[in-house]
């Protein structure tokens, strides 16, 4: 229908504003996409050594998927999803960047949190405690994503599991580079003081 479409445009809209671009270039630190993973995210934020850049773009890359779903959600449930889904594709392929955009974690965690806050509870400990045992933020994501599906279905909520379904593999899709370079032993661990990656 054609608030849906609105719903997906308006959140594609808000996702494609990249908070660790314009943060980092505010700083007067350049292109973000020049150093590390070359990536626009929270964890190549962190690779400059600035944990507070870092924080706020988590925060804002996070807080912009919520306030799309949330904001659509008055346009009713479907509005809400396709809003959502279109943060993420945003984030992922924001046309200010040539549609090169991130891999899309921070805002998968702020599109779960405005849809079903328990499973963004669920993703965030998985999150944290794949960080603790390994140090590799990507493979934290990809596990974190990768149970948020069956987390979603477990807690009730089979239409978000299939959107969610969707979301992960987008997320997985856009880490391919990390999980090359993690099962060649060659990923970067959080806390590691180079800013080269590849
Ligand atoms: O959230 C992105 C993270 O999973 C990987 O980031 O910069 O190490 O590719 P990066």
């Amino acid at each position: 229908t054609t608030t849906t479409l609105l719903a997906l445009a308006f959140g594609y809209l808000l996702g494609s504003i990249p908070f660790g671009f314009l943060l980092t270039k505010a700083a007067g630190m350049g292109d973000i996409r020049a150093i590390g993973s070359h990536n626009i995210g929270a964890t190549n934020v962190l690779r400059t050594g600035r944990k507070d850049l870092a924080a706020a773009t988590l925060l804002a890359d996070a807080l912009k998927g919520t306030a799309a779903v949330l904001i659509a959600w008055q346009w009713g449930p479907y509005a809400a999803i396709a809003s959502g889904l279109g943060a993420i594709l945003g984030h992922m392929f924001p046309v200010w960047l040539g549609f090169k955009g991130g891999k899309g974690v921070a805002t998968y965690i702020g599109v779960l949190l405005g849809l079903a806050w328990p499973a963004a509870l669920i993703f965030g400990l998985i999150w944290i405690a794949v960080a603790w045992l390994t140090k590799y933020s990507s493979l934290s994501a990809l596990i974190a994503s990768g149970a948020t599906p069956l987390v979603l279905w477990a807690l009730g909520q089979p239409d978000f599991a299939s959107l969610f379904l969707l979301l992960t593999a987008l997320v997985w899709i856009k880490h391919h580079a990390n999980i090359s370079r993690l099962l060649a032993g060659t990923e970067t661990k959080i806390g590691a003081k180079k800013a080269a990656v590849t």
